[in-house]
């Protein structure tokens, strides 16, 4: 009998995907479903799954993978897609599609499946990495070809008593994870029309945030943050903290018009309120410790490499040789960023590092204009140099910089 593992988030497409791959193909569906810290959306997954009639439904915890070999990388490289979307939503496709074609093998399945539909990017970086990691591998997406409206997939879910509660409530299509949520369809697809209250779910409305505003001082070593307010804490951990604090001071919501990779333009709602954090924190702290020149290269890097990640080529050689080129750099990424989260607005007031390139003397007004030897040692100072300096400051050890 055919096995077909599919990527089962829970909501109504791949709940019905469940039931039509089964009838459609005679199959063994199995579900898998990976925790990458979307919260309540998981309850009940893998009840719901086998209620359906998955054969089997995994559940994997995936977040310290997601954020250890993902969502690091892409803080460190800059990655904002059209200068603004962190991309929560495609940083998972490439370890979604992974998991599966792992499960693949393991259950000796020959194809997988996925519940995207047609117009969207994540049915391409799903295909695309799936293709990457196993050229044999055969992939199913039922909403390209079961042909059924929303409204016909909700029918086709009642008259199966196929329970998928919470995508019938929401007025929305969303996807969640550590990284953000992503919001499209209904009212949002009015490009004019102003997104409403319930769209947001981790962030406050700028009028009923806090008088008073908030500081954060967020620590990095060599480029991964450490902490926050003088407390050390897991990555993971201190994603989370911080968005709970920037969300309530209403930080991490964009709206934007942006160019899906299928030739579409969308409107889409993002809110990622550690994120927005973190990308200013880091970006801050580049440009204090970088040369002139290697923060442009790594400015115009940072775009390539989220036009690759968000156009499904995250296993590429070009990715891996961003990160290559971003590993060099991020032992000098250390130090502090100062931020005042108020009202929506999340701005730097400070920042500071072992490995600045700041210098306090040349920079001010107050020593009287010696024009020449500032000039001189100020042009010296924005390339980075003396390159002695600069090796004798960066940290020891295997990924220390060497020049
Ligand atoms: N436009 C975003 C992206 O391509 C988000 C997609 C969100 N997906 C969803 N089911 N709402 O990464």
């Amino acid at each position: 009998m055919q096995r077909i593992v599919l990527a089962y988030s829970g909501g109504l497409d791949t709940s019905v995907a469940i039931r039509w791959l089964a009838e459609t193909y005679g199959a063994e569906v199995i579900a898998v479903t990976l925790d990458l810290g979307q919260g309540r959306e998981l309850a009940d997954v893998r009840e719901r799954a086998l209620a359906i009639g998955a054969v089997r439904a995994h559940v994997i915890d995936a977040r310290e993978e997601f954020v250890r070999g993902y969502i690091l990388p892409a803080l460190a490289a800059g990655a904002l897609y059209e200068d603004r979307y962190p991309m929560a939503t495609a940083l998972a496709r490439p370890l979604i599609a992974r998991r599966l074609v792992e499960i693949a093998r393991m259950e000796g399945a020959d194809a997988i499946a996925h519940g995207c539909r047609g117009k969207g990017n994540d049915q391409v970086r799903l295909d695309v990495s799936a293709r990457a990691l196993d050229q044999s591998i055969r992939v199913i997406a039922p909403a390209r070809i079961w042909d059924m409206t929303h409204a016909q997939t909700i029918e086709y879910a009642r008259a199966r008593a196929i329970q998928a509660p919470v995508a019938l409530a929401l007025p929305y299509s969303t996807d969640a994870n550590l990284w953000g949520r992503s919001v499209e369809c209904g009212v949002l697809e009015d490009a004019w029309v102003e997104p409403p209250d319930d769209v947001f779910t981790l962030t406050r409305a700028p009028r009923d945030c806090p008088d008073e505003p908030a500081y954060l001082e967020i620590a990095f070593d060599g480029g991964i943050p450490t902490g926050a307010n003088g407390i050390d804490m897991p990555v993971l951990e201190l994603i989370e903290s911080l968005d709970t604090i920037a969300g309530a001071h209403g930080v991490g919501r964009i709206d934007m018009v942006e160019n899906r990779l299928v030739g579409i333009k969308s409107r889409e709602i993002y809110e990622a309120p550690a994120a927005v954090v973190l990308h200013a924190a880091h970006r801050e702290l580049e440009k204090l410790v970088l040369p002139r020149d290697l923060e442009r290269l790594t400015h115009d890097l940072a775009r390539t490499y989220a036009d690759l990640v968000y156009n499904g080529l995250w296993f590429s050689p070009t990715r891996e040789a961003i990160d290559a080129f971003a590993g060099t750099i991020q032992p000098r990424v250390t130090g502090s960023v100062r931020l005042k989260l108020f009202k929506g607005n999340c701005h730097v007031v400070g920042r500071k590092s072992p490995f600045s390139l700041y210098e306090p003397d040349l920079a001010t007004y107050e020593a009287g204009d010696r024009f020449d030897r500032t000039a001189a040692e100020g042009f010296i100072k924005i390339w980075g140099l003396p390159i002695e300096t600069a090796a004798r400051k960066a940290p020891a050890g295997p990924d220390a910089v060497r020049n």
